[in-house]
Parts: structure tokens; sequence; C-alpha cells
């Protein structure tokens, strides 16, 4: 099964096109050759059963292609009249087809997604050993599966076996994705419409498990109403395991949605969203069972929100990628001395909390990451090369308008003796997914409130339904 089978979207073939276009550009100026990127295996559940396919978004990226068993070859130094981009796929088959459904077949597939040219898949190894032959270098996803890397090493034999008759296996093998890589990063209109939708689609989930929630569910009836509005939608599937955490629960980092009570008193965390024709959204909020915080749950929340708001308003172009975590950072550790949490007579000021990473025992993680086909998505943190910090890393990488990321502060106070007893348990995350622009960021999914007025507010009129 295939669950991208059905787009929401018709297929961009310009957008793919003009990609493969920049991705051949880019191998023409390291001196040319040929790329191989394939789409990603299909995986067995258990006996007959698969997982469902997802494709590889790299392949994704450059073909708009959902169907397992496919690989792009670019020829950089293809001459006139040869075809540049090739892609090899399954063949039409009748039988296949009644049990799995429609496949292209290469001749439709060039066609609909604008290749030059299309084989069956099994003509594959016969095929990468000519197109590769005398050419300067293979450009592949170099040690990132050891399938991969086989399947390279028999195409590379296979040319030097021909030796005699006077042709030359690449010389050099080099990484592709870190090419496709710095494009995906900067997101063009084409994603960010579909990443739109998505977050949209998710915001609209959130609101709905909000406005479900009741003290006495269970977190997996919670998680229903979400899947439920992801499909209702045309989402294909979440982006990644849902998170749906009643009370203590919230303070597990990556607690899969379970069949914990969310009782009066609890706060419940959801950190769930969808993905879109091959696009992720994540979001998380955190709101009361009852549809009332209590007085220590809402002093821990305005926290995590005004935390929340420095890093938004951290996050522009030309700033350092670091700069919303700092800004984050710097609330947050505040808050904790404020409320006790952090004992000021032991750490003395907010500059020692941070010094001392005293703040990493209740916000453990970091503020946001790249978001795009991967939830986590592509693309380095860090700049290539510049002077490097105290611990030898490279300095943080400038955000750039197009860029997409998570703000995502929270805070997670588990039972301690150390720690003022009214706070004990409460976890806390506001997540919003965000666009840099030039002057600042936009974010994608506040279709669904923050501010626990506003959530309050919503929870009393659900509850009035
Ligand atoms: N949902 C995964 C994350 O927030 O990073
Ligand atoms: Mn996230
Ligand atoms: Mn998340």
């Amino acid at each position: 099964m295939n669950f991208l089978s059905e787009l929401a979207s018709p297929i961009a073939v310009d957008v793919y096109r003009n990609r493969r276009e920049r991705v051949l550009a880019a191998l023409r100026a390291q001196g040319g050759g040929v790329a191989i990127v394939s789409t990603a295996p299909e995986v067995m559940r258990n006996r007959d059963t698969d997982y469902p396919f997802r494709h590889d978004s790299y392949f994704y990226y450059l073909t708009g292609f959902t169907e397992p068993e496919a690989t792009l070859v670019l020829n950089a130094n293809a001459r006139d009249g040869e075809p540049a981009s090739i892609l090899f796929c399954r063949e039409k088959n009748a039988e296949r087809e009644t049990w799995e459904g429609f496949r292209f077949g290469p001749e439709a597939a060039r066609d609909a997604f604008g290749l030059d040219a299309a084989h069956p898949i099994a003509a594959l190894d016969e095929q990468v050993p000519r197109l590769i032959a005398d050419q300067p270098a293979l450009f592949y996803s170099l040690g990132t599966s050891a399938e991969i890397d086989a399947q390279v090493r028999g195409w590379l034999a296979a040319v030097r076996a021909q030796g005699r008759s006077g042709v030359r296996a690449p010389s050099k093998a080099l990484h592709l994705l870190p090419i496709i890589d710095e494009m995906r990063l900067v997101k063009d209109a084409h994603e960010v419409a579909i990443m739109r939708r998505a977050a949209s689609i998710s915001a609209e989930a959130h609101l709905r498990a909000m406005r479900a929630c009741r003290p006495g569910m269970r977190e997996y009836e919670i998680e229903a109403e979400l899947l439920y509005t992801f499909r209702r939608h045309g989402a294909q599937a979440p982006a990644y395991g849902s998170i749906v955490a009643a009370g203590a629960n919230a303070c597990v980092l990556h607690y899969p949605a379970g069949n914990a009570i969310a009782r009066d008193g609890d706060l419940i965390l959801i950190d769930a969203a969808c993905e879109l024709d091959g696009y992720a959204s994540d979001i998380t909020r955190t709101f009361p069972a009852s549809g009332r915080f209590t007085p220590a749950q809402r002093e821990l929340y305005d926290i995590v929100l005004a935390a929340q708001a420095a890093a938004i308003g951290a996050t522009r172009a030309g700033a350092s990628f670091d700069a919303p975590h700092q800004a984050a950072v710097k609330v947050l550790s505040q808050g904790l001395l404020d409320t006790g949490i952090i004992d000021k007579t032991k750490v003395g000021s907010v500059d020692d909390v941070i010094a001392e990473r005293a703040y990493m025992r209740f916000y453990m993680h970091r503020t946001g990451h790249w978001i795009g086909m991967d939830v986590h998505d592509a693309g380095e943190y860090r700049e290539a090369d510049g002077p490097r910090d105290e611990e030898g890393a490279r300095p943080w990488r400038r955000l750039a308008a197009g860029n997409m990321l998570t703000v995502e502060p929270g805070l997670y106070v588990r039972a301690a003796e150390d720690v003022p007893e009214r706070y004990w348990n409460i976890g806390i995350r506001i997540e919003d997914d965000a666009l840099v622009t030039a002057t600042g960021c936009e974010l994608l999914t506040r279709e669904v409130p923050v501010a626990a007025d506003e959530i309050e507010a919503l929870m009393r009129e659900s509850a009035s339904n």
C-alpha cells in the first residue's frame, strides 16, 4: 500500500524539472558526472504485510513520483539529444495492478513527470554501468545505506569488467545529498503552499481535540480526534507518532498516546500533526483536561508562552539559528528562578543558570528544528566553516528567508524533593511552525490558540454545547 497514491495537489511538473536542472548545474560546477537517487525500499511488517510505503524524500523532491521501486539518474554530461533526467520505474502490470492499484509505467511516468527518458526498473543494473562509464564522478547518497553502497559497488564492478573495451569507471564517488539539502532548506512557493495547508489541517485537529476533551477520557480517545481530522481533510498520515500525554506523562518527551485517563486537574500535552503530500507539520499545545488551568499550571504555562514569544521575536533572516533558542532559554531560566523551581540561594542569577546549564534539568531539548518533507528536516545547522567555539563546534548557520523551522520551548517538572510540590508533574510545551521572512517570521500554525485565556474560552464554549 502506498499512502501517497493520491496527492491532494496536481503534479507540479515544472517545479520538479526546475529542481533537477539546479542539481545538474551543481554537478557541472563540481566537474560533472552522474547522480543516482532511489526511492525508499518497501519494508515488510509481518509475514506478507508491508508497512505503508513512504517514498524517499530526496527522490520525491526531484521527481514528485510516489511509487515504490524507482530510481532517478541525472547525467550532467549528457550531450545534445541525450537524456539528462532518466527515471527507472515499475512496468505496467495488469495482474499486479488488480491487487495493488495503478502504476504509471515508464512511458506515462516520463510524460506525466516531465522526464527526458524512462525505463523499466528491471533494466537498471544493465543501464547504469553504461551511463556511468567514462564519467568523471558518481554522486549518490554516499554511505547512508549498506544496500545502496553494495548496489553502487556492483555497478562500478560492471564498468571495470569492461575495461578492455576501453571504458573507465568514475574515479570519484561524491555525496549527493548535501547539494539537495541546501536546496531543501529554502522552501519554494510550491512547498510553502502545501505546508500552509498541512499546518491548517493540523491546527484544526488540535482545535477538535481541545473541544472534545473531557476529564475521564483516555489519551487514545483524544488521539482519535486528531487522526480523524487529518484524514478527513486528505492528509495521508501523521507526520510522526502522535504524542498525547495526560498529567505526569507530559514529562516524558516522546511519550506516545497511550491509555492513561486524563483526570480533572491534569494538563494534556498534544504534540501531533499531519503529513500532506509529502510535507510535515508539527504542532504542540498543552491544555487543562477540565478546561481551566490551576494557578501553578498557569504560572508555568505563561513562562513557556513568554519564552516562545521571545524565540519568535528572534526568528528572522540574518539571525543565528541559535538566537531563538538562547532567547527562550533566558526567559525559561528567569521563570525557573522566579518560581523557586531552581533555588536562588544555590544558583544566583539567570546568567549563572544559563552558564551552569541548570535549566537543562527542566528544559532538555532545543527550541527548534528545520521542518519540511521530513519533520526533522534535512539541512545543516552549522556553517561549513568559520571560527570554532570553545567546544570545537562550527558557527551556527544564519537564518534565511524561506527557511522553515519550529519554535517549541517547554518546561518539564518531575516530582522531586528540592522542587516546590505545587509544580510537580507538570509538563508543558508550545510548538508552532515558522516561515522565515526578510523582516521576521510568519507562524503557519496559529489557527489554534496559544494564550491560556483563549484556550480556556474555547473549552468553556465547547463544554456548554
Ligand atoms: N514532534 C517532534 C518534535 O517536536 O520535534
Ligand atoms: Mn518539533
Ligand atoms: Mn512536535
